[in-house]
């Protein structure tokens, strides 16, 4: 194993002024899957955020709501908190711009621009609001577009025919605030004269820190022409006001990646084993990494460097940008019910789902990223359910059967080893952020385990005498197997990754474990890992995001008139057949099963003997009285609806568990079958 490692990782700070959505969680399940993969694999790796709480608009949304600033972002960074809990995402710190660590940075990294002649003042020219008295903002000015003339332009672009422009070129202009007619102003600002890191941004976004297509964008700028960079903003404002210049505040956008040392600062100081200094003094050995989206790419790797650089801390190893969430195939919409909250997501789905599907989309660039529903739901359930978690519920009843410890010997050490050595290739893809190649990797090993398992099938071994031990060796063998795909999967499922644990008795399933091998080893009940997802769960959460988007556009009349939960009463029954409460049909338990095998009966003239899988790992055994209609050979590998808790029945050739449901008319007989995607065990209703 290589030297431990220190890494600092970040993602971007999300804004103190909406709810976390699908397209935050992108890039949160990216950064977290990286820091538990690098912690897995024995470095030493830390992950700090926090809400970026300043600027015009989280103030603007306080006054709407009637809160004080701080109120309102103190509200938010709860949600933000929960709702990343709820995706498992493990921050190890996770906290506010607006803290006192921020404030000391800003203004010390602040000083030292001042003190190297890195800060010049200048006077600008700008809108203002002369009824509510403030600066507009480009997005806070409406008018018509001075090229088209097309009406209720916002003061940077033209949605119409993409013209830009500067605000007062705005025909007509109108503060959006109270519609009063701006006037140009002018005032005082700082800049950061960017310019003069030409040369060190030249350099450094050209020294592997980037992904490629990123550094070739940037050289364009970098080569051409760099310009300062406006820092200050005038009161009122929600942020840091700048020391010696009253009514002066820091911009937004200049302590918000400050904010990056403060959440570490602020964990550095409950944690011994934590530095501050170590990480981000000048010459640090440690690795420092921002994920962010691509819409953010200047402030991370052209004026972060350079405020660093001025001020004497060290610069990022590497900021890397990914690509935009669409669902299906579209920009995330409201009306559409596509633009889904982390909350409502979690109110209908897993967030390993999530985790799992977003894993197996992302590469190392900055492609965007589609979320395409039924293709999510397919992936999800023919993967994690029909693969992966078929290996341990196909092995786990027989080893339980025989004991319920391994064998001491492994049956296919070739298979093993193979196994533990594509353990290499899968880091190195999620070293490099490949994590849907990781995946593609991981998948290929489940298919061999399934197709070991299938070729060797224990169940039929298992009825026959003397067998015992094969049986117990090729199932213990794919515990092995199934152990390390639970290894390699563990950063994308952290919680079905402390499931397997408990079901193997092992204290940790890390990359670092990869060349153990638990043979003898006492092994727990199985229990189910994950289900299957439902499409009815996807209409509810889209329809649910739908109702989320409406209750937002109008959140009073949402609250005063909101239908109590009317449910449609049942529709009134004919009294043909006997009326049975719902309560006696909810007493049979149907399940998906799958037969694995299905054999004459000798003796028996109308009796087929299926053995079935029904997701306990224990294979049931039934007589069905199908054997006029089917060919065994007919009926293996189909999925079947079992009755799985009627009691056991004793016949001539022994004992029956349950039946498997068929449709009967005339002289005509067909088994019920469900599609071969379904996992074995699964509830119908
Ligand atoms: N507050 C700034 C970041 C400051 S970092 C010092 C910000 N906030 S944000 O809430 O708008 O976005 C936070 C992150 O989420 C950004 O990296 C942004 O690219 C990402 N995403 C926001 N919407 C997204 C999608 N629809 N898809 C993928 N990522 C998206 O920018
Ligand atoms: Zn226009």
């Amino acid at each position: 194993m290589s030297d431990t490692r220190k890494i600092l990782v970040t993602s971007a700070l999300p804004y103190a002024n909406g709810p976390i959505h699908l397209g935050h969680m992108l890039e949160h399940i990216q950064t977290d899957i990286w820091v538990r993969f690098q912690n897995s694999m024995g470095n030493m790796c830390t992950y700090v955020c926090a809400d970026d709480t300043h600027g015009t608009a989280v103030m603007l949304r306080a006054e709407k709501e009637g809160k004080t600033p701080e109120d309102l972002i103190e509200s938010v960074n709860a949600d933000h908190k929960r709702d990343f809990a709820g995706f498992l995402i493990d921050h190890h710190n996770y906290y506010s711009t607006h803290s006192d660590e921020n404030r000391y940075y800003a203004e010390y990294i602040y000083a030292q621009l001042q003190k190297n002649g890195h800060i010049s003042t200048r006077n600008i020219w700008q809108l203002y609001d002369p009824v509510k008295e403030i600066f507009l903002a480009d997005r806070f000015v409406k008018g018509d577009c001075p090229k088209c003339g097309a009406q209720g332009q916002y003061g940077d672009a033209c949605e119409v025919c993409s013209a830009t422009y500067e605000a007062n070129e705005l025909v007509n202009p109108k503060s959006v605030y109270t519609g009063a007619t701006p006037e140009m102003r002018e005032s005082e600002h700082y800049f950061f004269e960017l310019p003069l890191f030409q040369n060190m941004l030249r350099e450094w976004t050209r020294s592997g820190t980037l992904q490629d297509s990123v550094a070739n964008k940037l050289a364009e700028w970098v080569d051409a022409e760099l310009q300062a960079w406006d820092v200050s903003r005038d009161a009122p404002y929600f942020g840091f006001e700048i020391p010696g210049s009253p009514g002066k505040y820091f911009y937004v956008w200049l302590d918000a990646p400050i904010g990056y040392m403060a959440s570490f600062k602020n964990l550095c100081d409950r944690r011994d084993d934590l530095d501050f200094d170590t990480y981000w003094a000048v010459d640090s050995k440690a690795e420092l990494y921002h994920f962010i989206g691509k819409d953010i790419i200047n402030f991370h790797a052209l004026f972060w460097p350079a405020m660093l650089e001025s001020a004497g801390f060290r610069k990022p190893s590497g900021v890397y940008a990914h690509g935009y969430v669409t669902v299906n195939g579209e920009k995330m919409s409201k009306s559409r019910g596509t633009f889904i909250m982390a909350k409502t997501y979690l109110e209908h789905l897993n967030p390993e789902y999530l985790r799992y599907y977003y894993a197996a989309k992302l590469g190392s660039g900055v492609e965007d990223i589609d979320l395409s529903l039924t293709d999510f739901a397919q992936r999800v359930n023919s993967d994690l359910v029909g693969k992966v978690v078929n290996i341990a519920s196909r092995c786990a009843g027989f080893v339980k059967k025989a004991g319920g410890s391994l064998s001491n010997t492994v049956a296919e050490p070739e298979m093993l080893s193979a196994f533990q050595q594509a353990g290499d290739r899968i880091a190195e893809a999620y070293e490099r952020r490949e994590f849907s190649k990781a995946v593609r990797e991981i998948m290929n090993l489940a298919d061999r385990a399934n197709e070991y398992i299938q070729a060797k099938a224990p169940w039929s071994m298992a009825k026959e005498a003397g067998r015992d031990q094969e049986v117990l060796d090729v199932c213990s063998m794919g515990i092995h197997l199934f152990r390390l795909i639970s290894i390699y999967l563990g950063p994308v499922l952290p919680e079905m990754n402390d499931k397997v644990k408990a079901f193997l008795n092992v204290d940790s399933l890390n990359f670092t474990d990869r060349d153990q091998v638990l043979t003898g080893h006492a092994i727990n009940k199985f229990k189910p890992l994950l289900t299957r997802i439902e499409m009815t769960q996807i209409d509810a959460l889209i329809e649910a995001s739908i109702e989320d988007a409406a209750a937002e556009a109008a959140p009073k009349a949402a609250a005063a008139n909101k239908p109590a939960t009317e449910k449609k009463a049942a529709p009134a029954k004919t009294n043909e057949p006997e009326e049975i409460e719902f309560g006696d049909f909810a007493k049979v338990d149907l399940r998906v099963a799958r037969v694995l095998a299905a054999d004459h009966v000798e003796g028996a003239d109308k009796l087929l003997q299926l053995t079935l899988d029904v997701g306990t790992g224990t294979p049931r055994q039934v007589f069905s009285g199908i054997k006029s209609h089917y060919q065994p050979a007919d009926l293996v590998g189909k999925n079947v609806i079992y009755v799985f808790n009627l009691k056991p029945r004793k016949m001539r050739f022994g004992v029956s568990e349950g039946m498997v449901l068929a449709a009967a008319g005339g002289d005509q007989l067909w088994v019920l079958d469900a599609s071969d995607e379904v996992p074995p065990g699964t509830r119908v209703s």
